[in-house]
């Protein structure tokens, strides 16, 4: 939704619950990094919030502040955390479980940690194969599970005294579904609800719970989830932003800062074969072939895009593109990443690059989650509602108006992301045309 050029921003006062689904590597790295750097104990390294700058006017003025000293965006020590999940385990025992951050940090946070128990979760195994638990909700349909959800929503902002709320999926990824007929409309929707209808998976139940709230929701994994009529004409109606899907880490992280690259320069493209080894939960859930089709999906939509094999046949039409995850216990979340890329330049004359990409998963997604949460909460200060492009920077498959493509650039998601940003205070827009040298 566009809003006017330096329209009014309420003030980022009180306390921002930050309600997870899923307490699993990701969400307790970015509540226990939170935690660490509350206390000085790190820096948010990779949060655009907490570290980025943003150029104002011309260039000859100087003008760059931090991007949370010119926009207001919720304090640290404003957070609170909520989370579900099917195992009962606290952040701190699903932090060490987790294994990505050291047990020496996360005994310096036990405490903080340990006070945050997920909730029962809304769990289905038919949507992930590969996870049973026992902390799980009952409820006589699904309307009942999202109405359990709705009043849990408001009495943990009674309970933590909360002034805002935002919710991010942070929870294992669902099997592949596409959009069906009853999620065209809210009236279908709540009754396939009502119905137990297979086409309505938890994390939509999560999701109708959230905007039926009022509380802005981002999908940090490539479910379907938000992504259907029925669910952006509620966040429309009730004025909530949404975003996602897919967190964007690791291996297409990469993938989006080189192909705008070798496009720029009209390099070729014979081939992309990127393959992973990881040992995590999320890598055990991917392991079955109906989450992995979910992911794939996701992957492998970047360089299609961003490549437009349309506009440039000679150099893009028919490349291979191949995306494997493989499931390797002793990994753990230090993944790999490996990408054999198959170029070719001048006079059509072959070149490879290769890649080895020594990431760790949680690492790069943690900042994510606190990007999305501070700016999800600004968004809807400021009154925007429905899907927030602005916020595509941040995932692997950015969700769009129904009628345009995603960007993928992560150059130009980076721009749209600061050009929204300076158009919220009234600032010009940086685009890079103006002829500063000869001002
Ligand atoms: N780590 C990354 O870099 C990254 C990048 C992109 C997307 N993601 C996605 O983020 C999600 C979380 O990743 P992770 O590494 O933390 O996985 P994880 O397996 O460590 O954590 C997911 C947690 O969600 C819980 N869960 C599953 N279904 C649930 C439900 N219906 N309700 C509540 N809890 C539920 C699981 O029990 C688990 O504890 C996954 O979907 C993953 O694909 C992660």
């Amino acid at each position: 939704m566009a809003v006017e050029r330096g329209t009014e921003i309420a003030p980022a006062k009180g306390r921002l619950g930050v309600l997870l689904v899923g307490l699993g590597a990701v969400s307790t790295t970015f509540i226990a990094g939170v935690e660490a750097v509350k206390r000085g104990l790190a820096e948010p390294i990779g949060s655009l919030t907490q570290m980025g700058t943003i150029r104002l006017g011309k260039r000859t003025e100087n003008r760059v502040p931090k991007i949370n000293e010119f926009v207001p965006l919720a304090a640290l020590t404003d957070l609170v955390f909520g989370a579900w999940d099917i195992f009962e385990d606290s952040a701190y025992d699903a932090a060490m479980h987790a294994g990505v951050l050291e047990k020496e940090l996360l005994s310096q946070l036990k405490a903080s940690l340990q006070k945050i128990k997920p909730m029962k979760a809304v769990f289905d195994q038919h949507y992930v194969k590969r996870l049973n638990g026992t902390n799980v909700k009952e409820g006589k349909n699904k309307l009942d599970l999202a109405q359990q959800l709705i009043a849990e929503i408001a009495e943990f902002k009674r309970k933590n005294r909360c002034d805002r709320l935002v919710m991010v999926w942070a929870a294992s990824t669902e099997i592949f579904m596409k959009p069906h007929a009853v999620h065209r409309s809210l009236e279908s929707f709540e009754r396939a609800m009502r119905d137990n209808h297979r086409a309505i998976a938890p994390s939509m139940i999560y999701a109708y719970a959230a905007l039926k709230s009022g509380v802005p929701f981002a999908n940090g994994a490539p479910n379907l989830t938000v992504d259907v009529p029925a669910m952006m004409k509620l966040a429309e109606a009730n004025n909530v932003p949404v975003c996602g899907k897919d967190f964007k880490t690791g291996q297409t992280l990469m993938k989006t800062i080189l192909a705008p690259g070798l496009k720029s320069r009209m390099l070729g493209l014979h081939g992309w074969y990127s393959t992973n080894i990881l040992g995590n939960r999320d890598g055990e859930v991917l392991d079955d072939p109906e989450s992995f089709k979910t992911k794939e999906e996701s992957k492998l939509s970047v360089l299609e895009y961003i490549l437009q094999p349309e506009v440039y046949p000679e150099l893009y039409k028919d490349f291979s593109h191949v995306v494997r995850i493989n499931y390797y216990p002793p990994r753990g979340d230090n993944k790999e990443g490996w990408d054999n890329i198959d170029i070719f330049g001048w006079l059509g004359y072959p070149m490879q690059i290769k890649i080895d990409f020594l990431c760790r998963d949680s690492i790069l997604a943690a900042p994510i989650v606190l990007d999305l949460a501070l700016f999800l909460d600004l968004a809807q200060r400021v009154g925007m509602r429905g899907v927030q492009e602005w916020l595509s920077f941040y995932f692997k498959s950015p969700m769009t108006a129904p009628t345009l493509y995603p960007e993928h650039d992560i150059f130009i998601q980076l721009m749209k992301l600061k050009n929204t940003l300076r158009h919220l205070r009234g600032e010009d827009l940086i685009t890079h045309l103006g002829l500063e040298y000869y001002d």
